[in-house]
């Protein structure tokens, strides 16, 4: 089964990729965002990353072009009636989301599937808010979508077997590689990553070292792309501090409590690159 009508909601980082991503498979996208600003700056968004992907070659311009034109952005829930496949993408709070499932449910087809992007909360929690748990599913990408290949498909219990096909075929169509995982806060990546992270963080407020020695021994010793900080900022800190939290409260593991210098930096507004300062200063 393909979709040839998808909505994405949320147009955040996650939601102008994905978005870009549903494009690539030939479908038609709507991003629905709150306001008119984020709803033109999630299509300038797109935009900008379609011309570095042509600027680096990895993108065709013609493609780019073509890509482009089947999204779009509006403010309005009614519009996403007719897509069959939704894919949720807001802020990572559990009664956000659980608010927007139920409007959903008053507005899309009798055949739709909803897919959410969560990095940790209990995707059985949104599925009871809408008539159909058995067509709601996870559908976790990555950031930056363009570029990275994984994409965890999470299975509630209520989940059909018809659900996760379809689901896992997007993915496919995505070009992307779907590994199905439980639902299970964390799935398999964040369960794994965020004590990483998050020791780190604790490495830093005990001044063991500086968080470009962190990020350096890091890459250097352990071959990875990015060092914790660095990624810390390109995930977001709002973000990654909900993510610790959903992980604590499923877990009640100590390597899940968010080091207090994380909870701290979020008051403060230094989500990382998204605010433009984080662990680094970002140009904005
Ligand atoms: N950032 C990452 O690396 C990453 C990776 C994978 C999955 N995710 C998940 O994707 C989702 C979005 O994350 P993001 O990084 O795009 O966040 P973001 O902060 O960039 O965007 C959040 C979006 O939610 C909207 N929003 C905020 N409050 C809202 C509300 N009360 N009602 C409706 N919409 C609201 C914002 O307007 C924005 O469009 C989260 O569930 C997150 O866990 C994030």
């Amino acid at each position: 089964m393909s979709f040839t009508k998808i909505g994405v909601v949320g147009s955040g980082i996650m939601g102008g990729g994905v978005a870009e991503a549903a494009a690539g498979t030939g479908a038609q996208v709507v991003v629905l965002s709150r306001s008119v600003a984020s709803a033109d700056a999630v299509v300038v968004a797109i935009d900008q990353s379609l011309a570095k992907q042509v600027d680096k070659g990895t993108r065709d311009v013609q493609e780019a072009a073509v890509l482009r034109q089947r999204v779009r952005a509006t403010t309005d829930l009614a519009d996403l009636a007719d897509s069959e496949l939704i894919i949720e993408t807001v802020v990572e709070d559990l009664a956000v989301k659980m608010e927007l499932f139920r409007a959903l449910d008053a507005v899309v087809s009798s055949s739709a599937i909803i897919a959410t992007c969560t990095s940790t909360l209990p995707v059985i929690d949104l599925a009871m808010q809408v008539s159909f748990p058995e067509r709601v599913c996870g559908v976790h990408f990555f950031n930056p979508v363009h570029a990275m290949t994984l994409v965890e498909v999470v299975r509630p219990l209520t989940a059909s077997d018809a659900t996760m096909a379809a689901v896992t075929d997007f993915v496919l169509a995505c070009n992307k590689e779907p590994v199905e995982v439980k639902d299970q806060a964390g799935f398999i990546v964040n369960a794994l990553l965020f004590p990483y992270l998050n020791n780190a963080v604790r490495l830093l407020e005990k001044d063991v070292a500086t968080k470009e020695g962190i990020d350096a021994a890091m890459k250097g010793g352990c071959g990875f792309p990015m060092g914790p900080f660095a990624l810390l900022d390109l995930v977001g800190l709002d973000t990654s501090l909900a993510i610790l939290d959903a992980l604590y409260t499923e877990y009640a593991d100590s390597n899940y409590a968010p080091v207090p210098l994380l909870r701290r930096m979020v008051s403060a507004g230094q989500l990382g690159r998204k605010s433009g300062a984080g662990f680094y200063q970002y140009g904005k």
